[in-house]
């Protein structure tokens, strides 16, 4: 795992973003994990920027978004169909016929769950994931005690969790589907690569017990510590208890692979 700590949210969203260009250039075809979130909607900014003035190209690109709320169909605003759709897709020149959501209004549950690993599958797996770190320690919609080697599925909502998504559905939390279709962790882990974004000081406790914490199913992001390609974006907030600040900066300083990152591209 690496950890590349950025000034702010802007400047980190815009080193994601630029990740995701760069593997999209070295691979037309890509298979990109996505994920919704007030944190990606910086990075999705950026994309579509860079589509609109740098003619980044999403023509050949599969898309498979982590997550979707049970009971929301496609059209619904507070669907992450919807959010995708607004954020990205309409914005892009990606096929919509191949981005690939779980589909929340499924008769049968556990049959949608594992058609989409079985979509998966057959795109050859996820190259990149985009990830979020929610506040009670989930990537997905994966609560307290997933298993961490969770497939896709149905999967209860925190109170901690339905809290923090309030605010989309009008500042209700009884607003909020009590449940969600999700990647498992183990679905996660497998992508080739993971790309975390996390910013904001309200993220700085779990980004801390995510990164350097002891693996545990009580907080999934801590999973991400196992796999071996992980690179973990945060802002100064975000970053603040982190106890290998400095190591983590010399790293993305000094190591090679890091060089073109290194100059921002806004200041
Ligand atoms: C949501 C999504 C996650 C996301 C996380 C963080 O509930 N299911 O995939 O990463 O919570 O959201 P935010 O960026 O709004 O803090």
């Amino acid at each position: 795992m690496e950890v590349i700590i950025q000034k702010d949210a802007e400047t980190a969203a815009l080193l994601v973003a630029r990740l995701i260009a760069k593997e999209l250039h070295l691979k037309p075809h890509l298979v990109l994990g996505l994920a919704t979130g007030r944190t990606m909607e910086r990075a999705y900014r950026w994309l579509v920027k860079m589509h609109k003035e740098c003619e980044l190209d999403f023509s050949l690109c599969r898309t498979f978004n982590l997550d979707e709320y049970i009971g929301l169909a496609p059209a619904n605003e507070h669907s992450y169909r919807h959010y995708m759709n607004e954020h990205l897709f309409n914005k892009v020149n990606i096929d919509l016929r191949n981005t690939q959501l779980p589909n929340g209004m499924a008769k049968d549950l556990d049959v949608e769950c594992a058609h989409y690993e079985h979509l998966i599958a057959d795109c050859g797996g996820i190259d990149v994931q985009l990830l979020g770190i929610g506040v009670a320690g989930h990537i997905g919609f994966n609560e307290p005690l997933s298993a961490l080697r969770s497939r896709t599925r149905p999967k209860a909502l925190t109170p901690i969790t339905l809290t923090q998504n309030a605010p989309m559905f009008g500042g209700d939390m009884r607003k909020v589907p009590k449940r969600a279709i999700t990647m498992g962790v183990g679905t996660i882990l497998e992508a080739k690569r993971l790309l975390v974004l996390v910013t904001g000081p309200e993220k700085a406790e779990i980004v801390a017990k995510a990164v350097e914490g002891p693996i545990t199913s009580m907080v999934s992001a801590t999973a991400l510590q196992l796999h071996p390609s992980c690179t973990v974006v945060v802002d100064e907030p975000a970053a603040s208890k982190l106890e290998g600040q400095e190591y983590y900066r010399w790293v993305f300083s000094h190591e090679p692979e890091w060089r073109e990152y290194r100059e921002p591209l806004i200041t």
